[in-house]
C-alpha cells in the first residue's frame, strides 16, 4: 500500500527534493473561504479529462458508473477531450478557465503544474472537503504536500502512475537474440542497433511529438541517474554540464531508431506496435497496461508476459519516475454540488479501486484493496513500497515542470526533431531552465 513506512519515506524525500519548497510549506492557511464546502447545484456535472482513447477511457469509465450508482439525480458529462497527455485538452482549459467558463471538476497534474492554477486563483482550496470526508489521513502526507500550498489542500489525487517503463515484444527480443530487456543506455543502444540489424522490425516505437517529450525525460534519468535529474529542476541548475551534452546525444542516437510516420500517432499506436510484433520496445507510461490487457473493444486483451514484456526504463532501475492524477473544483464550478459529488467518488476507496486496476496505475489512498491489482500492477505496488526505492518526478506529466517550462522544453524538442541539432537542444534546455525554474 502507498502509505507503508518506505512509499511515505520516498514520497517524502522527492518532496523535499523536487519542489524545493514551492508546495506545502506553511502550516494552517488563513481563514476558511468556503473553499470545498458542500452545497450548490448538483442537477449536473461536467468533468473535464483527456481520458477518451483505447485504455484510459476505461478507467473514467469505471469511475463515472460508481458516480451514477451513488448520484442518480445528476447528470454527468463527460468533458473529455482526446489527445494524449493532455495535448488538445490542456489548450481548451486554459481558454475556458481565461474566459470563467469553467468544466465543474479538472484532472490536473499533482506538482508544479497544479500550482500554475493555484497561483492563477482557478481553483479553490478544498480543506473542509478533506476535513468533512475525513480524507487527510486516507493520503501519504508526503503526497498531500504536493497538492498543498500555502497551508491548503487543492486538488484529490486519483492515482499513482509511473513514467519510466520499456515495454517490450518478447518474440521480437528472442528473433533479435537478446537475452531479455537491456538495463543501461549503453545496452539500450546496442539492442536497438541488433533489433534493427537482425530482424528488419522498428527498434523503438513513437507516437505524436509529446512521446518524444517523454522520452527525453526517460532519457535523462538513464543517463543522469536520480539526483542529477532531480536536481535539474531546481533554479541554477547547470544545462549546459557536459552530462546533459552527453544524455543528450544519447537521445539523439536512440531517437534514429524510431520511425518518422510513427509521428501521426498518438501514443496508442506506439504501444500497440509492439504487442502488433512491428516494433521491439517502446517507453511509455503504465497507462500502456491498462490499453494492453483491458478487454476488446476498449483494450487489446493482451496477456503479461507472453504478449508483452516490461521492465524499467534502461539505466532507470531502483528509480520510480512518478506522477500523480488530480481532480479539482474550479472557481465558478456551475455545479458545485456535482462537482463536490465528484470529488467525493474520486477520493473514495471505491472509487479509486475501480478507476486504476483499469487505468494501469495505483490508487494515491493508503488503504487499496491489494488483491485487486495483479500482473503489472501488482509489481509496480511492490517497486513504489520497496525499501530504498528512489523517486523522480516526471516533468512532461506535471510534477517538475510548470506548464510554461513544460511549453518551452516542447518547443525546443520540436525543433530537435526537425534539424536534430544537439547543440541547439541543449542551449534551448539552457534557455527554458533559466526562464522558468523557481
Ligand atoms: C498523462 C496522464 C495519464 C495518461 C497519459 C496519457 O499526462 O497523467 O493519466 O492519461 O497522460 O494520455
Amino acid at each position: 500500500m502507498l502509505g507503508r513506512a518506505t512509499g511515505r519515506r520516498a514520497v517524502a524525500a522527492v518532496a523535499a527534493v523536487l519542489l524545493g519548497g514551492t508546495l506545502g510549506l506553511t502550516a494552517c492557511g488563513g481563514g476558511d473561504d468556503g473553499g470545498g464546502k458542500g452545497g450548490g447545484d448538483a442537477s449536473r456535472v461536467e468533468v473535464f479529462s483527456w481520458w477518451t482513447g483505447p485504455g484510459e477511457a476505461d478507467g473514467l469509465a469505471a469511475m463515472i458508473e460508481e458516480f451514477k450508482r451513488r448520484n442518480p439525480g445528476t447528470q454527468v458529462v463527460n468533458a473529455a477531450i482526446a489527445g494524449g497527455s493532455g495535448t488538445q485538452a490542456q489548450a481548451v482549459l486554459a481558454s475556458r478557465l481565461q474566459n470563467r467558463k469553467p468544466p465543474d471538476s479538472f484532472q490536473g497534474h499533482a506538482g508544479a503544474e497544479l500550482l500554475d492554477y493555484i497561483k492563477a486563483g482557478q481553483i479553490e482550496p478544498l480543506d473542509s472537503f478533506y476535513d468533512e470526508n475525513n480524507l487527510r489521513s486516507s493520503y501519504p502526507q508526503q503526497l498531500l504536500q504536493q497538492i498543498t500550498y500555502q497551508g491548503r489542500i487543492y486538488s484529490v489525487p486519483v492515482n499513482i502512475h509511473r513514467s519510466n517503463i520499456l515495454w517490450y515484444n518478447p518474440r521480437i527480443l528472442k528473433d533479435a537474440g537478446l537475452s531479455g530487456p537491456p538495463k543501461t543506455i549503453a545496452e539500450f543502444k546496442t539492442a536497438l542497433k541488433t533489433v534493427k540489424d537482425r530482424t528488419g522490425k522498428v527498434p523503438l516505437s513513437l507516437g505524436a511529438q509529446w512521446t518524444a517529450d517523454h522520452l527525453l525525460e526517460n532519457v535523462l534519468l538513464g543517463v543522469l541517474g536520480a539526483d542529477a535529474y532531480n536536481a535539474l529542476w531546481k533554479p541554477g541548475a547547470d544545462w549546459s554540464s557536459p552530462a546533459v551534452t552527453a544524455a543528450l546525444n544519447d537521445f539523439a542516437e536512440i531517437m534514429k531508431y524510431t520511425t518518422a510516420e510513427a509521428a501521426s500517432t498518438d501514443w496508442q499506436g506506439a504501444s500497440k506496435a509492439v504487442v502488433d510484433g512491428k516494433a521491439a520496445f517502446n517507453i511509455m507510461g503504465d497507462w500502456a497496461y491498462g490499453y494492453y490487457v483491458n478487454p476488446a473493444p476498449n483494450g487489446l486483451g493482451k496477456k503479461v508476459d507472453a504478449d508483452f514484456g516490461y521492465a524499467p526504463a534502461p539505466g532507470t532501475g531502483g528509480t520510480y519516475m512518478w506522477l500523480s492524477d488530480s481532480f479539482t473544483l474550479p472557481k465558478g464550478a456551475p455545479h458545485r454540488g456535482g462537482a463536490l459529488a465528484w470529488l467525493k467518488v474520486a477520493a473514495s476507496k471505491e472509487g479509486q479501486d475501480l478507476f486504476n486496476p483499469k487505468k494501469g496505475s495505483i490508487p494515491a489512498r493508503k488503504d487499496a484493496d491489494r488483491s485487486l491489482y495483479k500482473g503489472y500492477l501488482e509489481y509496480a505496488f511492490n517497486e513504489w513500497n520497496k525499501p530504498g526505492v528512489k523517486l523522480a518526478g516526471s516533468f512532461w506529466h506535471g510534477v517538475y515542470a510548470s506548464k510554461r517550462w513544460h511549453t518551452d522544453i516542447d518547443t525546443a524538442v520540436g525543433l530537435f526533431l526537425q534539424g536534430k541539432d544537439v547543440g541547439k537542444l541543449q542551449s534551448a534546455l539552457v534557455n527554458a531552465a533559466k526562464n522558468n525554474a523557481q
